[in-house]
């Protein structure tokens, strides 16, 4: 928790007045948002667009200002957590199942720093089951069709129900074991109808702050 917490506030250094701010989702994101509201309340003047329901009602709970997405033309910097990230920047994403909005946020972001403590850096993408959202219509074909890329696909339950994505959607966990060509995979997984996006992220990150077990904390750039 203290080291998911001082990655975030490093991140949120680089925050500066008048900025649009993309907020990212999960446990590391979490206390970025937490920082941003702090220095809100000591005067600091932006604008946020959340990449989920649960990082909106937190940042509002925080008095963090948000703007709707069709006001901005673009964000200034955004700050998330990953799954998992190589040597390139790849990254893998949506464990926390807000992979679509994180990649729509991250696109429009001149800036994508990313947050994680030293065991998400992979020399191979992989281990960590790649989500993917796919609309719920014809899911076991579009399942099928994935499983032809080589992996196994489980769909993500909640409560021993489908767990349902925050824009309606259905997540299928595909444990591919190692991603060899990350590039390549992702176009394959979008060009399958009824995929909506995949948890991939290829060189979409600009920083990745790395917190490590001894305390030290580095950026990668
Ligand atoms: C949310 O969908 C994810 O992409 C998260 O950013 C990712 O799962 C990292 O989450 P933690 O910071 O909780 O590990």
């Amino acid at each position: 928790m203290e080291m998911k917490k001082r990655v975030a506030e490093a991140a949120v250094e680089y925050v500066q007045d008048g900025m649009v701010v993309g907020l990212g989702t999960g446990s590391t994101a979490f206390w970025a948002i937490q920082k941003l509201g702090a220095r809100v309340k000591e005067g600091l003047r932006i604008k946020a667009i959340a990449t989920s329901a649960k990082s909106e009602a937190l940042a509002i709970e925080l008095g963090i200002p948000m703007v709707p997405f069709a006001e901005v033309d673009y964000i200034d910097v955004t700050i998330d957590g990953a799954d998992e990230v190589d040597m390139e920047f790849n990254l893998i994403k949506g464990g926390g199942g807000a992979l679509l909005r994180e990649k729509i946020v991250a696109a429009a972001s001149r800036q994508l720093i990313v947050i994680v403590d030293e065991t998400k850096l992979v020399r191979q993408l992989g281990q960590f089951s790649l989500p993917v959202e796919a609309v719920r219509f014809g899911i076991e074909t579009t399942k099928r069709a994935i499983e032809q890329l080589g992996c196994r696909a489980g769909l993500r339950l909640h409560d021993g129900s489908p767990y349902i994505t925050d824009n309606g959607n259905y997540i299928l966990d595909c444990e591919f074991g190692t991603i060899e060509h990350p590039e390549q995979l992702t176009h394959r997984l979008n060009a399958i109808p009824g995929v909506v996006d995949n948890g991939l992220f290829i060189q979409m990150a600009r920083k990745i702050i790395v917190g490590y077990r001894d305390g030290v904390i580095k950026t990668l750039e």
